[in-house]
Protein backbone atom coordinates (compact mmCIF):
# COMPACT_ATOMS: atom_id res chain seq x y z
CA UNK A 1 0.00 0.00 0.00
CA UNK A 2 1.07 3.41 -0.34
CA UNK A 3 1.91 5.71 2.45
CA UNK A 4 -1.19 6.30 4.34
CA UNK A 5 -2.10 10.33 4.25
CA UNK A 6 -2.05 12.66 6.68
CA UNK A 7 -5.00 13.74 8.66
CA UNK A 8 -5.68 16.63 10.82
CA UNK A 9 -9.40 16.97 12.23
CA UNK A 10 -10.63 20.46 13.44
CA UNK A 11 -12.80 20.34 16.13
CA UNK A 12 -15.19 22.90 18.25
CA UNK A 13 -17.03 20.57 20.59
CA UNK A 14 -17.94 17.06 21.37
CA UNK A 15 -15.78 15.47 18.71
CA UNK A 16 -17.62 12.58 18.03
CA UNK A 17 -16.77 12.88 14.66
CA UNK A 18 -13.27 13.03 15.23
CA UNK A 19 -13.56 9.78 17.34
CA UNK A 20 -15.04 7.63 14.53
CA UNK A 21 -12.34 9.16 12.42
CA UNK A 22 -9.71 7.90 14.92
CA UNK A 23 -11.41 4.14 15.02
CA UNK A 24 -11.37 3.98 11.54
CA UNK A 25 -7.93 4.87 11.14
CA UNK A 26 -7.21 2.43 13.65
CA UNK A 27 -7.63 -0.12 10.74
CA UNK A 28 -4.03 -1.50 9.50
CA UNK A 29 -5.13 -1.50 5.82
CA UNK A 30 -6.92 2.10 6.29
CA UNK A 31 -5.10 4.42 3.94
CA UNK A 32 -5.16 7.64 6.40
CA UNK A 33 -3.72 8.14 9.95
CA UNK A 34 -4.93 11.02 12.25
CA UNK A 35 -1.75 13.01 12.84
CA UNK A 36 -3.16 16.30 14.89
CA UNK A 37 -6.63 17.75 16.48
CA UNK A 38 -7.20 21.49 16.05
CA UNK A 39 -9.96 22.90 18.38
CA UNK A 40 -10.52 26.30 18.17
CA UNK A 41 -12.35 25.84 21.53
CA UNK A 42 -9.73 24.91 24.80
CA UNK A 43 -12.55 23.59 26.69
CA UNK A 44 -13.77 21.22 23.59
CA UNK A 45 -14.19 18.07 25.46
CA UNK A 46 -13.14 16.20 21.79
CA UNK A 47 -9.23 16.92 22.42
CA UNK A 48 -9.37 15.18 25.48
CA UNK A 49 -9.94 12.14 23.94
CA UNK A 50 -7.52 12.82 21.05
CA UNK A 51 -5.02 13.23 23.73
CA UNK A 52 -6.19 10.06 25.50
CA UNK A 53 -5.71 7.99 21.91
CA UNK A 54 -1.26 10.04 22.21
CA UNK A 55 -2.81 12.30 18.97
CA UNK A 56 -1.70 15.80 19.26
CA UNK A 57 -3.36 18.46 19.97
CA UNK A 58 -3.44 22.55 19.32
CA UNK A 59 -5.73 25.05 20.21
CA UNK A 60 -5.89 29.17 19.30
CA UNK A 61 -8.76 31.26 20.29
CA UNK A 62 -9.52 33.33 17.13
CA UNK A 63 -10.44 36.50 19.41
CA UNK A 64 -6.08 36.39 20.09
CA UNK A 65 -5.59 37.46 16.44
CA UNK A 66 -5.94 40.92 14.83
CA UNK A 67 -8.01 39.33 12.18
CA UNK A 68 -9.81 36.08 10.58
CA UNK A 69 -6.82 35.85 8.14
CA UNK A 70 -4.48 36.39 10.77
CA UNK A 71 -5.51 33.56 12.80
CA UNK A 72 -5.91 31.03 10.09
CA UNK A 73 -2.34 31.49 8.87
CA UNK A 74 -1.48 30.45 12.23
CA UNK A 75 -3.66 27.84 12.14
CA UNK A 76 -2.28 26.42 8.38
CA UNK A 77 1.19 26.89 9.85
CA UNK A 78 0.82 24.24 12.70
CA UNK A 79 -1.53 21.91 9.95
CA UNK A 80 1.80 22.03 8.17
CA UNK A 81 3.85 21.30 11.40
CA UNK A 82 1.31 18.16 11.49
CA UNK A 83 2.41 17.72 7.57
CA UNK A 84 -1.16 17.00 6.70
CA UNK A 85 -2.11 16.33 3.38
CA UNK A 86 -6.12 16.00 4.36
CA UNK A 87 -7.95 18.28 6.92
CA UNK A 88 -11.51 17.37 8.05
CA UNK A 89 -14.20 19.45 9.42
CA UNK A 90 -16.42 17.57 12.54
CA UNK A 91 -18.36 19.82 13.66
CA UNK A 92 -15.50 23.32 13.35
CA UNK A 93 -17.71 26.26 13.94
CA UNK A 94 -16.05 28.73 12.53
CA UNK A 95 -16.60 30.27 8.92
CA UNK A 96 -13.40 29.69 7.15
CA UNK A 97 -12.10 32.92 4.55
CA UNK A 98 -11.64 32.31 0.28
CA UNK A 99 -8.07 31.87 0.90
CA UNK A 100 -8.05 29.14 3.50
CA UNK A 101 -10.44 27.10 1.51
CA UNK A 102 -8.55 27.81 -1.67
CA UNK A 103 -5.18 26.90 0.24
CA UNK A 104 -6.84 23.46 0.92
CA UNK A 105 -8.76 22.98 -1.77
CA UNK A 106 -9.82 19.20 -2.74
CA UNK A 107 -7.70 18.72 0.94
CA UNK A 108 -10.51 19.87 3.15
CA UNK A 109 -13.65 18.11 3.95
CA UNK A 110 -16.36 18.56 6.34
CA UNK A 111 -19.63 16.65 7.55
CA UNK A 112 -22.56 18.47 7.46
CA UNK A 113 -26.21 16.82 9.29
CA UNK A 114 -28.66 17.76 6.18
CA UNK A 115 -29.10 16.53 2.88
CA UNK A 116 -27.51 19.16 1.15
CA UNK A 117 -27.95 21.12 -0.80
CA UNK A 118 -31.06 21.42 1.57
CA UNK A 119 -30.34 22.62 5.06
CA UNK A 120 -27.39 24.37 4.97
CA UNK A 121 -26.47 26.37 7.90
CA UNK A 122 -27.34 25.67 11.58
CA UNK A 123 -30.73 23.83 13.45
CA UNK A 124 -30.81 21.55 10.23
CA UNK A 125 -32.80 18.98 12.33
CA UNK A 126 -35.74 21.16 13.36
CA UNK A 127 -35.85 22.96 9.91
CA UNK A 128 -36.07 19.21 8.24
CA UNK A 129 -38.57 18.38 10.49
CA UNK A 130 -40.77 22.09 9.99
CA UNK A 131 -40.34 20.90 6.59
CA UNK A 132 -41.90 17.91 6.64
CA UNK A 133 -39.41 16.21 4.31
CA UNK A 134 -39.82 12.63 4.33
CA UNK A 135 -36.08 11.78 4.25
CA UNK A 136 -33.45 13.52 5.85
CA UNK A 137 -29.63 12.14 6.41
CA UNK A 138 -25.95 14.47 6.24
CA UNK A 139 -23.29 14.64 3.83
CA UNK A 140 -19.42 14.52 3.83
CA UNK A 141 -18.32 17.00 0.61
CA UNK A 142 -15.45 19.24 0.02
CA UNK A 143 -14.96 22.71 1.45
CA UNK A 144 -15.25 25.65 -1.02
CA UNK A 145 -16.07 29.43 0.24
CA UNK A 146 -19.60 28.90 0.10
CA UNK A 147 -20.89 27.76 3.36
CA UNK A 148 -21.91 24.21 3.17
CA UNK A 149 -21.72 24.28 -0.61
CA UNK A 150 -18.97 22.17 -2.06
CA UNK A 151 -19.13 19.19 -4.02
CA UNK A 152 -20.40 16.24 -2.63
CA UNK A 153 -18.53 12.98 -1.84
CA UNK A 154 -20.65 10.45 -0.17
CA UNK A 155 -24.81 10.82 1.29
CA UNK A 156 -26.48 8.59 3.47
CA UNK A 157 -30.08 9.09 4.43
CA UNK A 158 -32.18 8.16 7.23
CA UNK A 159 -36.14 7.94 7.57
CA UNK A 160 -38.22 11.08 9.16
CA UNK A 161 -40.52 9.22 11.76
CA UNK A 162 -43.63 10.28 13.10
CA UNK A 163 -43.08 11.65 16.50
CA UNK A 164 -39.85 12.71 15.54
CA UNK A 165 -37.93 15.48 17.66
CA UNK A 166 -35.31 17.16 16.33
CA UNK A 167 -33.23 15.16 19.02
CA UNK A 168 -34.19 12.09 18.02
CA UNK A 169 -33.60 12.76 14.61
CA UNK A 170 -30.50 13.94 15.26
CA UNK A 171 -29.40 11.14 16.56
CA UNK A 172 -30.33 8.76 13.82
CA UNK A 173 -28.17 11.06 11.67
CA UNK A 174 -25.34 10.91 13.95
CA UNK A 175 -24.94 6.99 13.78
CA UNK A 176 -25.07 7.77 9.80
CA UNK A 177 -21.96 10.30 10.36
CA UNK A 178 -20.28 8.03 12.31
CA UNK A 179 -20.06 5.45 9.51
CA UNK A 180 -20.38 8.26 6.21
CA UNK A 181 -17.13 10.19 7.52
CA UNK A 182 -14.73 7.44 7.40
CA UNK A 183 -15.91 5.96 4.57
CA UNK A 184 -15.63 9.34 2.51
CA UNK A 185 -12.00 10.08 3.67
CA UNK A 186 -10.91 6.84 3.01
CA UNK A 187 -12.34 7.92 -0.90
CA UNK A 188 -10.52 10.55 -0.63
CA UNK A 189 -6.66 9.49 0.80
CA UNK A 190 -7.54 6.64 -2.24
CA UNK A 191 -7.98 9.62 -4.57
CA UNK A 192 -10.87 7.91 -5.40
CA UNK A 193 -13.13 10.84 -5.08
C1 LIG B 1 -22.26 16.89 13.70
O1 LIG B 1 -23.64 16.74 13.63
C2 LIG B 1 -21.73 17.38 12.38
O2 LIG B 1 -22.44 16.90 11.28
C3 LIG B 1 -21.90 18.87 12.49
O3 LIG B 1 -21.65 19.17 13.84
C4 LIG B 1 -21.87 18.03 14.65
C5 LIG B 1 -20.59 17.75 15.35
O4 LIG B 1 -20.72 16.70 16.28
N1 LIG B 1 -21.06 19.55 11.54
P1 LIG B 1 -19.40 16.03 16.87
O5 LIG B 1 -18.59 17.12 17.53
O6 LIG B 1 -18.68 15.35 15.76
O7 LIG B 1 -19.91 15.05 17.89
Amino acid sequence: MNAKKRVAILISGRGSNMTALIEAAKAPDYPAEIVGVFSNRAAAPGLETARAEGIETATLAQSSFPSRLDFENRLTEILEGWRADIVCLAGFMRILTPEFTAHWQGRLLNIHPSLLPDFPGLDTHARALAGNVAEHGCTVHFVTPGLDEGPAILQARVPVLPGDTPETLAARVLVEEHKLYPEALRMVALGEA
